[in-house]
């Protein structure tokens, strides 16, 4: 059985692959990235010597590759994960978001009903999405699966498109799909534009804290081997046509998890308690930012049996230890591009 896994070179992405090349040693995996500025082989290394899997550059967005590979590879299965996924580059060029995330999701799903349409038993294509499609709730509620679709970013937006293109593939033409969306994820090999690691690299660096607006927008944090863990479920157990929500269950507002990261942080490099506190500075606000996000993941524990097994301090802390042990990855890409675009984002 070969598996086309897209965007394997990214965060979560990079953890699916490894996960299903050890779990799965009788699987052929083959990870298809465009190795943006968010892609890594260095996210790979320990597992990219070993037989049951290939690495392929391309990108989602070119259909003549696209056949070419299905034709080579004869894949039985999909997940797709490939994308541009951070809402403040999404605000500074949608452009790039409408490309990937519609229009390279809509090819890949036109390439596999072409090369599936004969025979589309065992065959299943696994869209990965977000929570963010839902919108912003207030103060109390969770996103469940039939909450309405209500994206307010460029990225939720296009997200929100591509799930409603991989939904009509399965009215229109029967292609065995399956769907998630998961709440925000953190962990190792992250890139270091999203909250969680942008705090820590700061942090370590002695660099002012951004705090967008007033702090108190909530996220549901899932760490992100639990994610990969609930994929494999899915893909391997998720009914055809079904969309699953994952969650954490584990909401902070951003300030009280700033604090949380300063203080892990402090006792980890050994400065005084409420040293790195003083970093932060609240900034402009992002516009249009949804204020929390929360998951109801009672239907993936019901129907699978799917719960996060790692909980917040300890999945912090493990996650600022790793930056701290990795500053060799850290270096390698926050320099180049990344200095641009963090003067771009922050200049103010
Ligand atoms: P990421 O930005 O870390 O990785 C995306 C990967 O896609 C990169 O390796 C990049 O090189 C690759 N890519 C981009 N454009 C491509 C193209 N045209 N062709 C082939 N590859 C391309 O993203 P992530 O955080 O790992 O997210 C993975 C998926 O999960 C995305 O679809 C995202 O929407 C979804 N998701 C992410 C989160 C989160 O918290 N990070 C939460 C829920 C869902
Ligand atoms: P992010 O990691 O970009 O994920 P998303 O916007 O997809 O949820 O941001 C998480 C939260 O942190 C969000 O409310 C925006 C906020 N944030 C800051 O306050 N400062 C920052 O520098 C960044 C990157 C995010």
């Amino acid at each position: 059985m070969t598996i086309l896994i897209t965007g394997g070179a990214g965060f979560i992405g990079s953890h699916l692959v490894r996960r299903m090349l050890h779990r799965y040693p009788q699987y052929h995996i083959v990870n298809l990235d465009l190795l943006t500025y968010a892609g890594n082989l260095e996210n790979l290394r320990d597992v990219e010597n070993l037989p049951n899997y290939t690495f392929v550059k391309g990108s989602i967005e070119d259909e003549a590759f696209l056949d070419q590979l299905f034709q080579q590879y004869d894949f039985q299965g999909v997940i797709h994960l490939a994308a541009e996924s951070h809402v403040d580059r999404s605000i500074a060029d949608p452009m790039a978001f409408i490309y990937t995330n519609v229009l390279g999701t809509v090819r890949l799903l036109h390439a596999a009903r072409q090369h599936w349409k004969d025979n589309m038993d065992g065959k299943r294509f696994y869209h990965v999405s977000t929570d963010e499609v839902y919108g912003s709730l207030g103060e109390t509620g969770f996103f469940t699966e039939t909450t309405p679709y209500d994206p307010r970013s460029p990225y939720s937006a296009s997200k929100a498109a591509s799930d409603h293109f991989v939904r009509a593939f399965h009215h229109t033409y029967g292609l065995p799909v399956v769907l998630s969306n998961c709440s925000n994820n953190y962990g190792p090999c992250q890139f270091p534009e999203k909250l969680i690691p942008l705090m820590i690299n700061n942090i370590q660096h002695n660099k002012p804290l951004p705090v967008y607006g007033d702090g108190r927008y909530t996220r549901d944090w899932l760490w992100v081997e639990d994610h990969a863990e609930a994929i494999d479920l899915i893909y391997h157990q998720g009914r055809i046509g079904e969309t699953y929500n994952i969650g954490g269950n584990n909401e902070w507002k951003n300030i009280d998890l700033v604090h949380a990261l300063c203080d892990v942080m402090d006792e980890l490099l050994g400065r005084a308690a409420g040293t790195s506190r003083q970093l932060i500075h609240f900034v402009t606000d992002r516009p249009g930012h949804d204020r929390r996000y929360a998951i109801d993941a009672s239907k993936l524990k019901n129907d699978l049996g799917w719960a996060p097994t790692v909980y917040a301090e300890d999945g912090l802390r493990r996650t600022a230890q790793w930056y701290l042990d990795n500053a060799e990855w850290l270096r390698h890409v926050t320099s180049g591009e990344y200095l641009q675009y963090y003067e771009r984002q922050y200049a103010s």
